[in-house]
């Protein structure tokens, strides 16, 4: 008897004790993702590759969403522990000796033959990129050690923040050609052009519009406009951008006046805008060009700490200037429509002048955020609703929104058009007539979708900078499809003809 109980002790034991093992590691490697503050814009986010769980982003059983190509070769994809990139020990590490433990990341990183996109990025020298961050490159370095987090240049905050999708995407194509990263295997960097899909034109366009468009004194022409001129010198004299008119070059414009005097001389590249607002149809459209998310401004509310239905006692928010040139005459009049109705909050003044927390709190506690036309037809307040899982309710009839080809906003969005908006008592009968279920529904799906929305550094996967990637991929092939179809009948014509 004593002897079968021992025997069937042992393992029982050496399960015990695995179990606790299990358990350690579990709970120290929360700890270690548990770390990082999530309103920092940069580096420190370094820290926090979390992995996704890619299914539940879209799990709505939509055929649809299974376009999106799963980003880690799933079969392949490193244990939890070892997926996280890079912490600065280990970056500092790589010094001493942790060969051993980097050697697992080499042998799954991604290269170029399972990319999605593979990007040739030209060098243009720091004046046009990290340079405007204050970065001074040196003779031998174009780049910033991206391995490095403490050496990357931190992008200025506030509302320059809203137009950054230059930076992240920059910095992604940089982490591509990093040795020893795990990253999504979306775009990779090559450097040999006629090996690209897309040639990258690292410019950041927004950035110097907001720092060196003015004309200061003594000087003739902006900043701004100087570095646009050299651009476009510069491509023209390219073969890569003679090869096909710059149809494969990348240049990203995210504020709606960036590259204003380039804009018409390099119309024919692929752009990636906020919006077609300020752009006449033949240099910027919807089948050629990329919608990008602005960078959410409000903090992103954890979905363990989200507000439910009745945790949010503001029917309608809206915040924001409120007398707008061009297309914004309709906020005024919905101010003078909801100002003085109950569980409303309607006020005056830009995100900056109240703080950006006090409009992240009031989102927070809204069941609808307004997203109403302004100057142009898209705006960051669109991406603050939904960084506050607050549900948008749209007013804006030319907006259009990132992505949509595979996410459908009328499943988190209330669309209402705005000659209805100013109808008398409309829009509150439409809004308090959603009841908590509908709401509901609405709400869920917006904490699904949020991740599409946040720019990061490292990526993750479905986060806005691989979101933009394979939306950039989509669209080149929709491109290619007809081009081919109009090679058709040319080719068997030329055919033809020499035979
Ligand atoms: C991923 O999320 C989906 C939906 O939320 C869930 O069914 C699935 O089990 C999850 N998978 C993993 C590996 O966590
Ligand atoms: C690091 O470890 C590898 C193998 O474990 C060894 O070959 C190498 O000499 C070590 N390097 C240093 C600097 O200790
Ligand atoms: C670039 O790639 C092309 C085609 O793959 C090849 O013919 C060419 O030699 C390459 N150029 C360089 C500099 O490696």
């Amino acid at each position: 008897m004593s002897s079968i109980s021992e025997k069937s002790m042992l393992p029982s034991r050496f399960l015990f004790g695995l179990i606790i093992v299990s358990l350690f590691v579990l709970i120290f490697s929360s700890l270690l993702l548990l770390q990082v503050s999530d309103n920092s814009f940069i580096p420190r986010s370094v820290f926090n590759l979390i992995p996704v769980n890619s299914t539940s982003i879209n799990s709505k059983p939509n055929a649809r969403s299974e376009q999106i190509k799963p980003l880690f070769i799933s079969s392949e994809a490193p244990p939890e522990h070892t997926r996280r990139p890079m912490r600065s020990q280990e970056v500092a590490g790589r010094n001493s000796n942790s060969s051993n433990k980097l050697g697992a990341y080499k042998r799954r990183a991604c290269d170029s033959n399972q990319a999605l996109l593979r990007v040739y990025m030209y060098d243009l020298p720091p004046e046009f990129h990290f340079g405007l961050l204050g970065w001074k490159g040196s003779a031998d370095r174009t780049w910033p050690d991206i391995s490095n987090p403490s050496q990357i240049p931190p992008y200025p905050g506030g509302l320059n923040l809203q137009h950054s999708a230059e930076y992240w995407l920059v910095l992604d194509i940089l982490l591509s050609d990093t040795p020893n990263v795990i990253r999504p295997c979306s775009a990779i960097r090559v450097h040999n052009s006629s090996q690209a899909d897309i040639i990258f034109v690292p410019f950041f366009s927004s950035l110097s519009y907001n720092r060196h468009s003015k004309i200061l004194e003594k000087e003739k022409v902006s900043f701004d406009k100087i570095l646009q001129d050299k651009l476009v010198e510069f491509l023209m004299g390219r073969d890569e951008w003679r090869r096909l008119n710059g149809k494969d070059h990348l240049i990203v414009a995210h504020h709606p006046n960036s590259m204003l005097t380039a804009r018409r001389k390099l119309g024919s590249a692929m752009f990636v805008l906020a919006d077609f607002g300020r752009y006449p149809v033949e240099i910027a459209n919807l089948q050629k060009d990329i919608i990008a998310p602005y960078k959410h401004v409000v903090r992103t509310v954890a979905a363990s700490n989200s507000a439910p239905f009745e945790g949010r006692p503001i029917v309608v928010f809206f915040q924001g200037a409120i007398y707008r040139k061009d297309g914004g005459a309709i906020r005024q009049e919905l101010y003078y429509l909801l100002k003085d109705e109950k569980d409303v909050h309607f006020a005056f003044g830009s995100v900056r002048d109240h703080g950006i927390n006090h409009a992240g709190r009031g989102m927070a506690s809204s069941k609808f955020c307004l997203n109403i036309a302004g100057d142009t037809p898209s705006s960051n307040r669109l991406f603050d609703a939904i960084a506050s899982h607050c549900v948008p309710v749209i007013i804006s009839d030319d907006i259009e929104l990132p992505f949509e080809d595979i996410l459908d906003y009328s499943e988190f969005c209330i669309f209402v058009r705005s000659s209805d908006a100013v109808k008398k008592d409309f829009l509150l009968n439409l809004l308090r007539g959603i009841k908590r279920d509908k709401w509901t529904k609405m709400w869920e799906r917006l904490k699904q979708i949020v991740e599409h929305f946040e720019y990061r550094y490292p990526s993750r996967p479905s986060d806005a900078v691989n979101m933009i990637w394979e939306a950039i991929s989509r669209k080149l092939s929709s491109i290619q499809f007809k081009e081919h179809r109009k090679n058709r009948y040319r080719r068997s014509q030329l055919k033809g003809e020499t035979s």
